[in-house]
């Protein structure tokens, strides 16, 4: 037995000098010290021994299971700290490489044209103004001169929220409500979201409009064009060409509408689907208040005359940025919107 058992000592130990990984050491373990290994097995022959010897046979063996088991248990320790010290040298983390850089946001191209047609009224002196989103039919449309059956309430779509509540079409009703509110001299813009039943090209169903209003003694349409031209003239440049077309509102008389040359097609018109081969884009309406206007908000008209306009700052966008496409505006495309930074 004893024999057997150095024999068995030596065979491990020796084996155990080939052993180069976690994963031989691991193997030599259960080979040996396993339920099926040559100990087991010895432990289980005890009980073919006279009792005598069973007790010293039985010592000597787990003096041997224990000596093997600690043996290569130390190995594996060792391995494992080797190996975690390999892997600490590699994984080193490299303070010297730069860093990922986070990306800037830039405003929206809508929101910086805004900013920018805000910033030379107010060098001009008007005053900015808001009014609600959600309005009431009065406001939209009878303060306006657009009583209930008049045809022109089919030149703009209308969300309507109820028989009297609508979203605001656009920005006039705002001019009420100063008036309202207040005497002459006024000098205001007010900008704003505005909802029109309307998509393609050139319309979105919500988009900004800029109100903008004078009303004194003795202002006249000459005060419109001076202020309007000057304006368009900041904001394009003075080489684009701008017209001054008569149009028709209820709520100013005279009334015009103001394109500005196609940039898209460079004002030739030719198979342009922005312009609808015109060669113009229509920005914005104005006028002069109709006198009806006033009398809703208890101004002498005889005394007071005044000018107005509403301007589409969607399709002044277009035009700065040669953008073909309005929609795009509000389909938040990051790879679209980054190039305005
Ligand atoms: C009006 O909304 C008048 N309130 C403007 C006005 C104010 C006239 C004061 C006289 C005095 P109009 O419906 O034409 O007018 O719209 C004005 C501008 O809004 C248009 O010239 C265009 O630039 C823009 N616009 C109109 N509909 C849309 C739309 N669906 N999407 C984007 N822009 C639009
Ligand atoms: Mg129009």
């Amino acid at each position: 037995m004893k024999e057997r058992l150095k024999k068995l000592e030596a065979e491990v130990l020796d084996a155990l000098k080939g052993a180069k990984n976690i994963d031989s050491v691991e193997t030599l373990k259960t080979k040996y010290l396993g339920r099926k290994g040559p100990v087991s097995a010895l432990l289980k022959d005890l009980g073919k021994l006279p009792g005598d010897m069973r007790r010293e046979a039985g010592q000597a063996i787990n003096q041997v299971k224990v000596k093997l088991e600690e043996k290569l248990d130390a190995v594996l320790m060792e391995l494992k700290a080797a190996n975690r010290a390999e892997s600490l040298k590699s994984d080193v983390i490299d303070v010297t490489l730069p860093g990922r850089k986070s990306s800037l946001g830039a405003l929206h191209p809508v929101t910086s044209t805004l900013d920018d047609i805000e910033s030379i009224f107010l060098k001009m002196g008007f005053e900015i103004a808001e009014g609600p989103e959600v309005e009431s039919d009065y406001y939209n449309f009878e303060s306006l001169n657009i009583p209930k059956d008049h045809p022109a309430r089919e030149m703009q779509d209308t969300f309507y929220i109820s028989d009297d509540v609508v979203l605001r079409t656009h920005t006039s009703p705002v001019q009420i409500r100063i008036m309202e509110n207040s005497k002459p001299p006024l000098k205001i813009i007010a900008p704003g979201t505005v909802y029109r039943r309307d998509s393609d090209i050139t319309h979105t169903p919500m988009f900004h409009q800029i109100e903008g209003f004078m009303v004194d003694e003795n202002i006249t349409f000459a005060d419109l064009k001076g202020t309007l031209t000057h304006f368009l003239t900041h904001l394009f440049g003075a080489k684009t060409q701008v017209r001054f077309r008569p149009s028709f509102f209820p709520f100013t008389e005279p009334s015009a509408e103001v394109d500005i040359e196609c940039v898209i097609c460079k004002g030739s018109g030719s198979e342009c689907r922005v312009c609808k081969g015109t060669g113009w884009l229509e920005i914005l309406g104005c006028g002069m208040i109709h006198p009806a206007v006033f009398k809703g908000v208890n101004f002498d008209s005889e005394k007071y005359t005044g000018f107005a306009f509403g301007m589409g700052i969607e399709r002044i966008t277009m035009l700065r940025y040669g953008i073909g496409d309005l929609r795009m505006f509000f389909e938040n495309d990051i790879r679209f919107l980054s190039q305005f930074k």
